[in-house]
């Protein structure tokens, strides 16, 4: 049996005989065990004093079970204390490693505004940690592609492109990352060596185009005299002329999508509004895919909703289009079907070509749109096409907010569909509609 419970019977016993002298066993017994209750009280209010204001100091000096409590509470504070230092140090290890990284790191609340920031958010974001608490990033980054990013995020693999706007000089990759519960994590990346490597090379293939257009110009006409002067041209001659046109003809046009692609990239806002009737447009490019189909005879459709008008560039958006014309009759066998579409639906408005030609194996649907990636270089060159269709369309589609969808299966077809926002339709009125196809 513990000490304790000795103690409680030695004490009663005593009580209960100084009663029984008394002649009072009752009375004594009584008053015993009012004193033990009494003295287990002044002890649990000691203890409850130190637990509430004194627990720095040492325990309180208290016999028995209540020495026994107090040092198992004393052991257990002590591991708490040891148990928050060293979560306070990984914390502080935390937060000096976020602190500390290169990269403008913020976290957002739901509402976008701001719950923490590193100290490169200041340099390249201007947001400093903690005067900015709580006010909502849009408010300090004013760009209109963050608004954009914060309400539809892109898939966390993608990322948009601002200059600093704290930092002249600077270009910064922008991406949000769900974070824990509600938050988000906007990530801020300097990628000014990438941007400027970019722009070298952007400049450079406009250089060389430019400067390789003025001689292949006075080439051309070289060969057009000699081919004209006909009569005096050696009969020998005639055929590598004929190869020689062919091949400064491509020339050019490699050099003309070059240019058109550079054009493309350097102007990065977004693209003109002009009010565009498309299902002119669509006549126009397939009188010219009927003429470049010629023998073949493909079998041409097209449905085009003529009261249904898009804005944008027009120049832009015909070489989009033709592009995909072109590649249906040129990756589609003699006398096979090519549908083209022009409608609007409740999620905007759809350009799509359908060919049963000669498709595209999935696995290079991903890189179709690089410059110059081809499926089979040799079909490629021999249908004239210079690998920088699908980069042209790429781009004309990003400056009018615009995503290209592909489908194809190899030997059945091809679907190119050119997806326009609702904010870039016009729905044409009767009369209007008239006046124009009239
Ligand atoms: N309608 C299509 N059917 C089959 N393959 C196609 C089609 N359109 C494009 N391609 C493939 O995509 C490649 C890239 O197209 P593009 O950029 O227009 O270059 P190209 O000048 O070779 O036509 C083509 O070389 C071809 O292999
Ligand atoms: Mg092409």
């Amino acid at each position: 049996m513990s000490p304790d419970i000795w103690r409680l019977v030695a004490w009663l016993l005593a009580g209960g005989l100084l009663g029984a002298f008394a002649g009072q066993t009752q009375a004594g017994l009584l008053c015993a065990a009012l004193g033990l209750l009494f003295w287990h009280y002044r002890h649990l209010r000691r203890l409850l004093r130190w637990l509430q204001v004194r627990m720095d100091e040492a325990a309180p000096d208290s016999p028995g079970i209540f020495e026994e409590i107090c040092r198992e509470i004393d052991y257990l504070h002590a591991r708490h204390r040891r148990r928050k230092r060293k979560l306070s140090r990984v914390l502080k290890q935390f937060q000096d490693a976020t602190t500390a990284l290169p990269d403008a790191t913020v976290i957002l609340n739901e509402d976008g505004s701001i719950q923490w920031a590193n100290t490169a958010a200041a340099e390249f974001l201007g947001i400093h940690w903690p005067e900015d608490a709580k006010q909502r990033l849009t408010h300090l980054v004013r760009h209109p592609a963050v608004v954009e990013l914060l309400n539809n995020p892109a898939p966390q693999d993608q990322s948009v492109e601002i200059p600093s706007p704290s930092k002249a000089g600077v270009h910064l990759s922008l991406r949000v990352v769900p974070y824990t519960g509600h938050q988000r994590l906007f990530v801020a990346r300097d990628v000014t060596r990438l941007h400027r490597l970019n722009e070298i090379r952007r400049d450079f293939v406009a250089n060389v185009s430019h400067e390789l257009r003025t001689p292949l110009t006075v080439v051309r006409g070289y060969i057009e005299t000699l081919r004209a002067d006909d009569k005096n041209c050696p009969a020998v001659w005639r055929p590598l002329l004929a190869q020689v046109e062919h091949h400064t003809e491509r020339m050019a046009h490699v050099i003309r999508d070059l240019l058109l692609l550079s054009r493309l990239e350097q102007n990065e806002q977004s693209a003109g509004r002009e009010e565009i009737a498309v299902p002119d447009m669509l006549g126009r490019i397939l009188a010219e895919a009927r003429a470049l189909s010629g023998e073949r005879r493909h079998l041409f459709s097209l449905e085009a909703d003529t009261g249904l008008h898009l804005v944008g560039a027009e120049s832009e958006l015909y070489s989009a289009f033709s592009n995909l014309i072109v590649n249906a009759v040129q990756y589609t066998p003699a006398r096979g079907v090519i549908r083209v579409r022009w409608y609007g639906d409740e999620h905007g408005g759809h350009f799509s070509v359908e060919d049963n030609g000669i498709g595209i194996p999935e696995h290079h649907l991903p890189r179709i749109t690089e410059r110059f990636y081809r499926v089979d270089q040799g079909r490629s060159r021999e249908t004239g096409g210079t690998g920088l269709g699908l980069a042209i369309v790429k781009h004309v589609l990003q400056r009018h907010e615009a995503r290209l969808h592909i489908e194809s299966t190899p030997g059945k077809g091809s679907l190119f569909r050119c997806d326009f926002p609702a904010d870039r339709l016009v729905s044409v009125p009767a009369d209007r509609e008239q006046k124009q196809s009239a």
